[in-house]
């Protein structure tokens, strides 16, 4: 595990960039942490670095958007979901076959997205600043996050 300090939505943007250069095709990424922590402001950095062009939103209201960059995006929010049946029946992962599956609140069912995954934890300080904690499950415990923290 390790963490960063990210002062600003422009620091947290750009770890998430660095860290979109250690992403894989199918990989799955978690991200935690309350209301208004950053999550989406995360998943925008991992689009730019994935070149995607357009601009990333909140899924809230439609649980999915899938963006197209140097490998698909699919970023998914579970804030509505009210039973993991019906996460199950969303069926993320088939969505997501090649790309990169980011879950907003996805930690809540954590074991539905098998043994590799990278738990993203954002939490709040006193001020603008977020500790971005970088859990590696699986095959993720082999990747250099070290690399991406600096
Ligand atoms: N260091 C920081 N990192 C990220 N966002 C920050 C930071 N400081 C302030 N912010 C602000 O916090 C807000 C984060 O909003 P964002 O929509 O990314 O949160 P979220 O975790 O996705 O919330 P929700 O749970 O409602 O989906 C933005 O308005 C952003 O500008
Ligand atoms: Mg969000």
């Amino acid at each position: 595990m390790i963490e960063v300090g990210c002062p600003s939505p422009d620091d947290t943007r750009a770890l998430a960039r660095r860290l979109a250069s250690l992403v894989r095709p199918d990989d799955v990424l978690l991200l935690k942490g309350p209301l208004g922590a950053g999550k989406t402001v995360f998943t925008g950095g991992l689009a730019e670095g994935l070149g995607v062009q357009e601009q990333v939103t909140s899924p809230t209201f439609v649980l999915t958007r899938r963006y197209d960059g140097f490998m698909p995006l699919v970023h998914a929010d579970l804030y509505r979901i009210g039973s993991s049946a019906e996460i199950e029946d969303l069926d993320l992962l088939g969505e997501a076959v090649g790309g990169l599956l980011v879950v907003e609140w996805g930690d809540v069912v954590e074991n539905q997205f098998g043994a590799d995954h990278l738990v993203v934890d954002i939490i709040p300080d006193d001020d603008e600043t977020r500790h971005i904690r970088l859990i590696p499950h699986g095959t993720w415990c082999d990747r250099p996050l070290n690399e991406v923290s600096v």
